[in-house]
């Protein structure tokens, strides 16, 4: 484990978000925290996934953070539904499902990453979901949702690997947050057993501890709310 030097900045991009706006709380209530960016097209400073220019702009207005956290997501919206079946793949929904759960992200760590600090602990986190793992996918479904979060995972894998050549300090991995009571998750809670659906505050807090346990041996893990190791 090791510490981060405090104080220091955070930065939330997704804070409109249900898991974004409990991590921001959190971030602000912690002491050794001086001030929390958050970001997200309709919450926070403004930030759109799926435009570059917005991205490097919004990561011009922070110097040094230590912290950076991407809880965007996206696995229902307009032209996107979880597909039961290949029947139901779609190349415009898996196109926006890659736009915002891979691409987007992978901006995000090209600009905020460089501005994280050279020395010191720092943690450039990605939330991704655990139907992601390739090696754990035995129910099948969802085909945009975890192709691109597996997508995403290789990319913060890749980031990894680059960013240990420049800054030992630094720590960049996936997270899983479980399954959280947020507008993401809503039209699926039904078969999900009771106390498995976590609080956006309870899920916060549990991803908030795990990035504090992290050491630079960590770098580039795919790692569940309560630290345990997920495979690829
Ligand atoms: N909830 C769960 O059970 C669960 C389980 C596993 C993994 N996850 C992951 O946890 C993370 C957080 O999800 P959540 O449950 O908090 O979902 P949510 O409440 O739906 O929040 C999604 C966030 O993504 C942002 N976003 C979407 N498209 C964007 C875009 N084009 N540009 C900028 N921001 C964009 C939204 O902000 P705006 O719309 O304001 O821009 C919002 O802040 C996601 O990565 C999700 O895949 C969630």
């Amino acid at each position: 484990m090791s510490a981060f030097p405090a104080p220091f900045d955070a930065v939330v991009v997704g804070a409109s978000g249900g898991l974004g706006a409990a991590l921001v709380e959190r971030l602000e209530a912690d002491p050794r925290v001086g001030r929390v960016h958050g970001f997200s097209r309709s919450g926070g400073a403004p930030l759109d996934l799926t435009d570059e220019t917005s991205i490097a702009a919004a990561a011009a207005t922070v110097k040094a953070p230590r912290l950076v956290i991407v809880a965007t997501g996206l696995l229902h919206g307009p032209g996107v539904a979880p597909e039961k079946r290949i029947a139901a793949v779609d190349a415009q929904g898996l196109a926006r499902s890659f736009q915002v759960n891979a691409i987007g992200p992978a901006l995000v760590m090209k600009h905020f990453g460089q501005r994280l600090p050279r020395d010191g602990k720092a943690v450039l986190a990605v939330i991704s979901a655990r139907v992601g793992s390739i090696a754990d996918n035995r129910q099948g479904g969802w085909y945009g949702y975890r192709a691109s979060k597996a997508a995403l995972n290789q990319l913060m894998r890749t980031a990894a690997v680059e960013l240990a050549m420049h800054r030992k300090d630094a720590i960049c991995v996936a997270l899983h947050p479980g399954t959280v009571d947020t507008p993401l998750s809503k039209p699926f809670q039904k078969g999900v057993p009771a106390g498995a659906l976590f609080a956006p505050a309870y899920a916060a807090a549990q991803l908030l501890a795990v990035i504090d346990r992290l050491s630079p041996h960590d770098t580039g893990r795919f790692l569940a709310w309560d630290g345990r190791n997920i495979p690829f």
